[in-house]
């Protein structure tokens, strides 16, 4: 039998998967020493009260012979798929519910979508990039070409004439630099990819840490998207629910490609591959999109907020450049003194006990790069902090 040859085209493994070993080798090497993360953006706030009762009100249905239920709906339970259309419309976005999909996360769809393509696409992948988008098209041997972020363009690139894509990524808030698209530049983003015929894999998983209201939360607030993006987002970073994994994907029944209707075929896909995500985890999703919910979750984007700000009121203190952190949980800085990202990931880990993620490690375009995350521990971030300042 043959395999796929293209897994022996990755990294030996994934990104966090390979710093966490790090940090494994560093605390064992090091038992005394407290080492504080600002590594993977993984959320560290209890879920919220609205989502752990409805979690508690579905276990106990489950466990009752009139209310137990079985299979659910591949596509997710109408009363979330609902919930999250009316979601939309508080944004001036509407969608019908069967143009929602409910999924385990942001992660999984981002990769799956892959399905519903041919094979040997051109991709246009922005770098540095989350690693997802990358590896992925990698497996199934797509042609991957780059959009450069730079200091210069503030890791906003921007379309290239010379390039006709089939499908690109985008994703704003951007992971892994905190940078976000204005109206203006989504929507010239918009404009390519109707010209080229190609469709935008557009990853909202940070949309909830906007908060000017002058930048577009969802690419459907810009014109003509719905004729050409797919939108991912999920609740891990909205609501805490990285261990719990819910997400949803919308797929306008406007987006055509060669005749075919997009949300028929990953309707199809999903039913044929996937079984949905648990009853129990749906109703606490949907307690989210409560009023209660969204006040309790939404105080908890606040305190990761002001953990980015200390991080960059840090950051600027030392005079070091940085960008995100105001309408995103990611800070992403250059890294001082010339090092190179990994060079100053060791010497954050030896030297501060805090751990970052190297920039390089997104792509070859966040070389010299770091990134913190605000999704610790407030006090922690602030110890965090007084550590790296010693550094100087
Ligand atoms: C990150 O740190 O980039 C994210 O936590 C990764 C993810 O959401 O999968």
């Amino acid at each position: 039998m043959k395999i796929n040859q293209n897994y022996l085209s990755l990294n030996d493994s994934y990104l966090f998967s390979s710093i966490a070993q790090k940090v494994r080798d560093y605390k064992a090497a090091n038992p005394n020493k407290e080492v504080i993360s600002l590594g993977i953006g993984d959320v560290t706030r209890p879920l919220a009260a609205a989502v752990v009762q409805a979690i508690q009100e579905a276990a106990t249905e489950m466990g009752q012979k009139d209310t137990f239920r079985g299979y659910g709906e591949e596509q997710g339970y109408h009363f979330l798929r609902q919930a999250v259309a009316e979601y939309y419309a508080k944004k001036g976005v509407t969608l019908d519910a069967d143009e929602v999909f409910i999924s385990d996360g942001a992660k999984s769809d981002l990769a799956n979508v892959l399905d519903i393509f041919a094979g040997g696409q051109t991709v246009l992948i922005p770098n540095p990039v989350y690693p997802v988008y990358h590896d992925t098209n990698v497996m199934v041997g797509n042609r991957i070409v780059y959009t450069d972020g730079t200091e210069k363009n503030g890791f906003l690139p921007m379309p290239d004439p010379q390039i006709t894509p089939d499908i690109i990524y985008l994703c704003s808030p951007n992971n892994p630099t905190g940078a976000v698209y204005s109206k203006s530049q989504l929507q010239e983003w918009v404009n390519y990819a109707l010209k080229a015929g190609a469709v935008i894999l557009f990853d909202a998983a940070y949309e909830v840490f906007i908060r000017d209201k002058d930048l577009p939360s969802s690419i459907y607030q810009i014109n003509g998207a719905k004729e050409c993006a797919i939108e991912i987002c999920s609740l891990s970073k909205t609501a805490g629910f990285t261990g719990t994994r819910c997400g949803y994907t919308v797929v306008p029944k406007s987006l055509v490609r060669s005749g075919a209707q997009l949300n028929k075929l990953w309707l199809r896909r999903q039913t044929t591959k996937f079984n949905g995500v648990s009853y129990i985890i749906q109703k606490g999703a949907a307690a989210v999109f409560t009023q209660e919910g969204q006040a309790q979750t939404r105080s908890d984007i606040t305190y990761y907020a002001n953990n980015a700000a200390v991080i960059t009121k840090t950051l600027n203190k030392k005079g070091i450049w940085s960008t995100g952190g105001i309408n995103s949980p990611y800070v992403w800085f250059k890294c001082p003194d010339g090092y190179s990202s990994w060079q100053f990931f060791d010497k954050l880990l030896n030297e501060a006990n805090v751990v970052g993620t190297p920039g390089a490690g997104f792509g070859s375009g966040g070389e010299g790069f770091m990134r913190f995350t605000a999704f610790g521990n407030a006090e922690k971030t602030l110890q965090a902090m007084k550590n790296f300042e010693k550094l100087f």
